[in-house]
C-alpha cells in the first residue's frame, strides 16, 4: 500500500460524511487501521465527555438526548483541540465533523492558516429505510466505541467487543423516536456540507449499501491508498 500522506508531504485529513447509521464509524475504524491515522469522532468525544460528567458533556447532553446538533461554538472548540493534538500530526479520519456549513468553514479556515486543506470528503450514501434497520441492530463497545451489528457485523463472541472484551451496549440516542429526530434535523445541514465541498470538487459519493469491506476498499481506491496507486 502507498502512503498518501507521505506522498505529498502534508497531513492527510479525510472527512467521512453520512446520515445516522450510514457507516461512518465502521469505515473510520477500518481506514484508521489501514492508513495508521487516528479516528476522530465528534459523537464519541461527546459521549466520553458525558460519561466523565465534564462541563462540555453536560452542555452536549441536552441536545443529544433530543436528537439535535450540539451548537457550533461548543463543537468547533472541542474538535479543533482534538485536531491539534500530537496524535493527529500525520493526519486524521474525521467522523461526524463538520456537520454544518459553519463548522466546515471554521475547519477550512483553521487548516488554511497552517497551509493545510481537507484532502477528500467521502459521502457515504444509504437509503433511509436501511439506516433505520441498521441503527436498530447496532451494539457499541462502551470502552472503545467500536460499532457492531447483530446480523451484518456481529462480534466474534456474542455480546462482547472483539478488542476490549467489554460487554456491548446500545446507545440512548438509538431509540426509534430519537433516530427519527436525528434524521429529520441533521440530514439537511449535512447535505449543505456536502454541497460546500462539492463546490471545491473534493467529494466522492460512495454507495454505502454494499458489504463493509467492499465500501472500505472503494474508499481506499478513491484516495489512492491501494498498492500501485499514486
Ligand atoms: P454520532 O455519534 O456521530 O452519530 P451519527 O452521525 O448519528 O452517526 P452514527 O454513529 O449513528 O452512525 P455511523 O454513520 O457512525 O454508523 P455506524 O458505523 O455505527 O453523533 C451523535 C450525536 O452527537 C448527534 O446526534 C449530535 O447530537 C451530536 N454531534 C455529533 N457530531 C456533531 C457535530 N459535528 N455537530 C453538532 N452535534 C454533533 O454503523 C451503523 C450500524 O450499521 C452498525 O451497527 C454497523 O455495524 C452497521 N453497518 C455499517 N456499515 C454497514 C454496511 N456496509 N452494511 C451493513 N451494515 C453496516
Amino acid at each position: 500500500m502507498t502512503d498518501p500522506a507521505a506522498a505529498i508531504g502534508e497531513r492527510l485529513i479525510l472527512l467521512l460524511v453520512g446520515a445516522v447509521g450510514a457507516g461512518k464509524g465502521t469505515q473510520a475504524d477500518n481506514l484508521s487501521r489501514e492508513l495508521g491515522l487516528p479516528h476522530l469522532a465528534s459523537g464519541n468525544l461527546f459521549r466520553t465527555a458525558m460519561a466523565d460528567e465534564t462541563p462540555l458533556g453536560e452542555q452536549a447532553r441536552e441536545y443529544m438526548e433530543r436528537g439535535e446538533l450540539v451548537p457550533d461554538d461548543i463543537t468547533i472548540r472541542m474538535f479543533m483541540d482534538e485536531l491539534a493534538r500530537p496524535i493527529a500530526a500525520r493526519g486524521a479520519i474525521l467522523d461526524g465533523f463538520p456537520r454544518t456549513v459553519g463548522q466546515a468553514r471554521a475547519l477550512d479556515e483553521t487548516l488554511a492558516s497552517h497551509g493545510e486543506r481537507i484532502r477528500r470528503v467521502i459521502y457515504i450514501d444509504v437509503p433511509t429505510e436501511e439506516l433505520i434497520r441498521r441503527v436498530a441492530g447496532r451494539w457499541i463497545c462502551p470502552e472503545c466505541g467500536t460499532p457492531y451489528h447483530e446480523t451484518t457485523d456481529p462480534p466474534r463472541v456474542p455480546g462482547r467487543c472483539d478488542r476490549e472484551g467489554a460487554v456491548l451496549t446500545q446507545r440512548d440516542d438509538d431509540r426509534p423516536e430519537v433516530v427519527t429526530a436525528r434524521l429529520g434535523r441533521q440530514v439537511p445541514p449535512m447535505l449543505e456540507v456536502v454541497e460546500h465541498y462539492e463546490r471545491a470538487g473534493i467529494v466522492d459519493r460512495i454507495d454505502g449499501t454494499r458489504p463493509i469491506e467492499v465500501v472500505t476498499d472503494d474508499i481506499l481506491s478513491r484516495i489512492g491508498a491501494r498498492a500501485g496507486e499514486s
